[in-house]
């Protein structure tokens, strides 16, 4: 990596960034490894929720953090938020220590929602970074950055559709672009991930189940073909029972969504947001009015996936 002009003038440029969401459409979870993590095959697919992230330029090298939206005021705003970690970390790559940028993020993503809301702003703030301070990162450096924020991080660099494999990190971009249309129904709270994955830990041990990461070809050939009725019966989500077993709530949730008639339902990643596959843009519109008066939902959404990455553009030059 390298600083392409270091004498530009930082200060005066206002970035912007929009980072979607993710939906996981396959989550097949194998053991869990000596490093505490678990090895995955995962399809991964971009939906049209985004979080945006500016960061405008500081000559005193503080790097600063304002969020407003979506949970944000449940958020720290201090070097422990992910965002500010991204920040950090692409400045030290970079070896230079005078680098200091604002950054504010409006939050959509639903927090601790299994949708990578936090991995959707460190990879805002790492692409919004590189393009203010004038870094010339190739693609694979940035996706081994976001490795080391989170295992999400390198998915919401990319977007679209990819199959993740180690703990999520390791992507292979897949084809399938015809639009799905999904209803996404927040819950009240969130989950934490490494709850959940204890969790599946404990179930399986417990009902003697042998974890398996295998790729989902099915699934994989499914999405190509772009017809949801192909994919709806192959969404897979291994999480899922710790998920409901955490919070029973979800069980009730995906029982109404079934109920108001979507092709199928799962809950995305983690949890505890749960997902609605419908059939068109007007099937998501049924079955979205249906579900947002059921009971232990706080917030229904249609979203089309998949979508691209970020991409960063500069805005008007603020007065600073
Ligand atoms: O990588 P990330 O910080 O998102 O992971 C959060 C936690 O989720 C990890 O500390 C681990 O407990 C769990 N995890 C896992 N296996 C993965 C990804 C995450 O066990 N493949």
């Amino acid at each position: 990596m390298g600083v392409r002009n270091p004498s530009s003038p930082v200060v005066s440029q206002r970035i912007h960034v929009r980072v979607p969401a993710k939906i996981n459409l396959a989550l097949c979870v194998g053991s869990r490894r000596v490093d505490g993590f678990h090895d995955l095959s995962t399809v991964f697919h971009a939906v049209s929720l985004w979080d945006d992230v500016v960061a405008v330029g500081r000559r005193d090298g503080r790097i600063t953090l304002t969020m407003s939206g979506e949970g944000s005021e449940l958020l720290p705003c201090d070097e422990t938020n992910l965002a500010v970690r991204a920040a950090l970390l692409l400045r030290e790559q970079a070896g230079e220590p005078g680098l200091g940028a604002d950054l504010r993020i409006e939050k959509r993503v639903p927090l601790a929602g299994g949708m990578a809301g936090g991995s959707a702003d460190a990879a805002g703030a790492l692409v919004a970074c590189a393009r203010l301070w004038g870094l010339d990162v190739p693609p694979g450096e940035l996706l081994a950055l976001g490795a080391q924020l989170g295992s999400d991080v390198p998915f919401s660099l990319l977007g679209g559709n990819a199959l993740g494999r180690g703990r999520g990190e390791r992507l292979h971009p897949l084809a399938g672009a015809v639009p799905l249309h999904w209803v996404v129904a927040a819950a009240p709270d969130g989950l934490s991930t490494p709850a959940v994955y204890r969790r599946f830990d404990e179930l399986t041990a417990h009902d003697g189940l042998v974890p398996d990461s295998g790729v989902p070809t099915d699934l994989i050939a499914a999405l190509e073909s772009g017809d949801p009725r192909e994919v709806a019966p192959l969404l897979r989500n291994d999480l899922q029972a710790a998920a409901v077993d955490l919070h029973p709530g979800l069980a009730a949730t995906l029982d109404a969504g079934l109920a108001v008639g979507a092709l199928a339902g799962i809950v995305s990643g983690s949890g505890p947001t749960c997902v609605f596959l419908c059939a068109d843009e007007r099937h998501a519109g049924a079955v979205a009015g249906g579900l947002s008066s059921a009971r232990g939902v706080r917030a229904v959404q249609r979203v089309t996936g998949p979508v691209p990455g970020p991409c960063a553009a500069a805005l008007p030059v603020a007065r600073v």
